[in-house]
């Protein structure tokens, strides 16, 4: 007999409680908790704790860990080299791959074509798109593929058996959000179903040994019962972002238990699929000549690479008694510090313009190496006077207007270098160490912004 009762369960975190709360007691959130039905029979609920309390191939007894062969983890290269190194070196056998992001970024064009490229069996299962339409981009992309096989296919326990028989190297899941299982009564997309889903996911992963990626969606908001619930049950979870209006894609990696999190896949979108950027300076400059007022270059690590990046401002005079700031791909908060600090610090009149900053290529940087660009920018645009294309910066900026040391100087000097700029700014006290006859850039360095704004602008 099946029973039906309604429980709330948390989006952020997948807890459940008998009745409505505001807050979570276990991660804290607030306002988190909807309503889900769910209607399960007995058998089914037995079913539902197996895979709580998975048996694992050892047959439950304690192993010695020499025991334990390593030799059975050998990865599975991909032909794509950004996604190897975004996964520490190729996929590993059973493991669960989660790969997120907004709607239309690029997740089915990036999956589809890691399985029309590497040599080994895939089973690409969707069931946002009928095989016809996977066909169609297929064709778009390219690639041998006699060893793609497509299911378009939602039922849980129908695609594990469909995968069991066919057996492949890699199963892809197009999207986690579209899968239903026949064991649970509730709608898909729901926190319970996709739990539930990701459970015998993951079941399936370690018991077969074959690697599972999932897609699943968020949107801005973080969604209803979105990635950040399966986070604690995947093996790694790749986040698949970039600004929509531009080309350039970023693949970062948010956990993996088995690599570093500092890794970072660089893709372009073009009209036949994605394109590995494996030298990321070359998203660098909109290609100007000539030394444009508002415009610095940053040297900037993203990752563990270098990356040469522009940085533009524009400060115009402000119509309205409050002034207008505006920043795309940096943050806003400190956006506005930046310029408190160059009112109080150097004196320019910041409060009477409106502001508008912008990161070229559509990116987004967190590197605070990137602020001295800032600086230059913004005190470039004010002036009306340009920064010389063949300059860059690295360095991050205090309250007091003192430049501060950035990680990893030497590898962000290296790469102006290599790219053949003339000059490159860094904080004084950056220079420990630092063998400056090394490179034919020339290495300037400031304690503070002031000293910056007379070296440059005066
Ligand atoms: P898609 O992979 O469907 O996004 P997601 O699965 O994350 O929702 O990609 C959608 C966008 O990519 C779509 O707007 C069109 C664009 N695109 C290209 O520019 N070139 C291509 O070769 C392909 C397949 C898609
Ligand atoms: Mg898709």
């Amino acid at each position: 007999m099946a029973k039906v009762k309604t429980i709330y369960a948390c989006t952020s975190c997948g807890a459940t409680s008998p009745k409505w709360v505001g807050k979570c007691n276990h991660c804290g959130e607030w306002n988190t908790y909807i309503e889900e039905v769910i209607s399960k029979d007995t058998a089914t609920e037995a079913k539902d704790k197996a895979w709580r309390a998975p048996e694992t191939a050892s047959g439950n007894r304690p192993v010695p860990l020499p025991e334990i062969k390593a030799g059975d983890m050998a990865r599975l290269v991909a032909p794509d080299e950004e996604l190897n190194r975004v996964l520490g070196g190729g996929i590993v056998p059973g493991s669960l791959v989660l790969i997120g992001g907004q709607p239309g970024i690029g997740k089915s064009t990036l999956l589809l074509q890691l399985a029309l490229h590497i040599p080994v069996k895939i089973l690409y299962v969707s069931g946002e798109e009928s095989e016809e339409q996977i066909k169609m981009r297929a064709d778009r992309i390219g690639g041998q593929a006699s060893n793609c096989y497509i299911l378009a296919e939602t039922n849980t326990s129908k695609l594990l058996k469909h995968a069991q028989n066919l057996k492949p190297d890699l199963l892809i899941i197009d999207s986690i959000q579209t899968l239903s299982s026949p064991h649970i009564d509730s709608m898909p997309g729901s926190v319970s179903q996709v739990r539930e889903c990701a459970g015998e996911l993951q079941r399936f992963a370690k018991e077969s040994h074959i690697p599972v990626f999932i897609i699943g969606h968020i949107t801005k908001e973080g969604s209803i019962a979105g990635p950040k619930l399966l986070e604690h049950i995947v093996d790694a979870v790749l986040q698949f972002e970039g600004d929509r209006n531009y080309t350039y894609r970023i693949l970062r990696t948010i956990k993996n238990r088995f690599g570093s999190t500092d890794e970072l896949g660089i893709y372009e979108m073009q009209a036949n699929g994605l394109r590995e950027v494996s030298n990321p300076s070359e998203l660098l400059l909109s290609q100007n000549e000539e030394d444009l007022s508002g415009s610095a270059i940053a040297a900037t690590i993203e990752g563990m690479r270098p990356m040469l990046i522009e940085t533009q401002a524009l400060v115009s005079t402000s119509v309205y008694s409050s002034p207008q700031r505006s920043a795309t791909g940096f943050d806003l908060r400190r956006l506005n510090m930046l310029l408190a600090v160059l009112e109080k610090r150097v004196g320019l009149p910041f409060a009477q313009n409106d502001v508008f900053l912008n990161i070229a290529g559509g990116l987004r940087v967190d590197d605070p190496a990137i602020d001295l660009a800032i600086v230059s920018a913004l005190i470039s645009s004010l002036e009306d006077v340009g920064v010389p294309t063949d300059v860059c910066f690295a360095g991050e900026v205090g309250l007091s207007g003192e430049i501060r040391t950035v990680n990893r100087i030497e590898q962000r000097i290296q790469e102006a270098d290599r790219l053949g700029f003339k000059e490159i700014y860094i904080s004084k006290y950056n220079t420990k160490g630092l063998d400056r006859g090394r490179y034919e850039i020339e290495v300037k360095t400031v304690a503070k912004v002031q000293e910056l704004y007379f070296a440059l602008f005066k």
